[in-house]
């Protein structure tokens, strides 16, 4: 059912008028853009709305509280929804179309046939930690880039692993044919990551949460420029000192931006530093190239 126009956003809830309205505008030779999102809007995601109005596409920008990523009940039914500054956002930025389906509908839309066969490295850093997370998140773009059919997708570099997960999935199941635009990071002025997240946290909590940024760049600067250093000295002092602060870090790695691969002292290419930490009981990650 198409329940209305705001603006010239048109907002869609069922996957056959999805469907519909992405054939027509293929009829018509138009190409769709898509941003997939689980809605509570921040300048993270507003940074990939506008890495999408850089093109002649027209944009779909999918809501979706997808419950098969979350291996914590309590973390999806605790999910921020902020539906109407959502909607502001996207008519600010001129979105041609928002994709809201509902649970029942799109779930009931995946072809389970087809279980997702994730390459080894899914099971690393965040693949390691949230059991089954990554094939939640598979099985609803998978799902989305078959409705929508887009020519381009945007991704955030903050969830750096779904991101090569994404590209895996194009490669595997869409010959290529989508092309996936990796978008930068936005931080708060203090250096934390945006994150829908953050909204559960106090000014205070915030303002530790950064430090977690801080302590990554003074890594970067040790690996870059110090010929003999010994990562796992620098993990454990890193650890400490974050611990002090009471951060709770669950795995805080030096990895292949490639393929999340173990580096090598003398491979100065593709390498990143990957976090996950725990502050009052607020799970965030982040990320940065070395
Ligand atoms: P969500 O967390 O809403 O994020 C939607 C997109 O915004 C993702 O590509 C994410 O990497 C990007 N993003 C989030 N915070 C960002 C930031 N601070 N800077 C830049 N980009 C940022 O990621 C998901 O939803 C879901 O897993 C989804 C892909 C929609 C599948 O359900």
């Amino acid at each position: 059912m198409l329940i209305g126009i705001k603006s010239n956003l048109k907002i869609i809830t069922s996957v056959k008028d999805q469907n519909d309205y992405c054939n027509s505008l293929g009829e018509e030779g138009k190409k769709i853009s898509l941003v997939p999102t689980m809605g509570n809007l921040h300048k993270g995601h507003e940074h990939l709305l506008s890495c999408s109005r850089t093109t002649n596409n027209k944009t779909v920008v999918s809501l979706f509280v997808n419950p098969l990523q979350f291996n914590d009940i309590d973390d999806y039914k605790s999910y921020p929804n902020s539906i109407d500054a959502d909607i502001s956002m996207l008519e600010r930025n001129k979105i041609d179309c928002l994709f809201m389906p509902s649970e029942d509908e799109i779930l009931e839309s995946i072809d389970e046939s087809h279980s997702p066969n994730l390459p080894v490295y899914m099971k690393t850093l965040c693949g390691k930690y949230r059991e089954g997370h990554f094939i939640g998140v598979f099985k609803i773009v998978r799902q989305l880039l078959k409705i929508i059919k887009p020519s381009i997708a945007y991704f955030g570099k903050k969830d750096y692993q779904q991101l090569i997960m994404i590209n895996y999935i194009v490669k595997e199941h869409f010959m290529n044919k989508i092309k996936i635009i990796p978008c930068d990071t936005v931080r708060e002025d203090n250096g934390l990551a945006m994150s829908s997240r953050n909204n559960k946290m106090t000014k205070s909590e915030k303002n530790i949460a950064s430090l977690v940024y801080k302590e990554l760049l003074a890594l970067k600067k040790i690996i870059r420029f110090d010929k003999n250093y010994d990562y796992d000295e620098l993990r454990i002092k890193s650890i400490d000192n974050l611990s002090k602060v009471g951060i709770k870090i669950e795995y805080l790695e030096l990895l292949s931006s490639n393929d999340l691969s173990i580096i090598q002292k003398n491979d100065t290419d593709n390498r990143m530093l990957f976090v996950a930490f725990y502050i009052s009981g607020v799970r965030l990650i982040d990320n940065i190239e070395v």
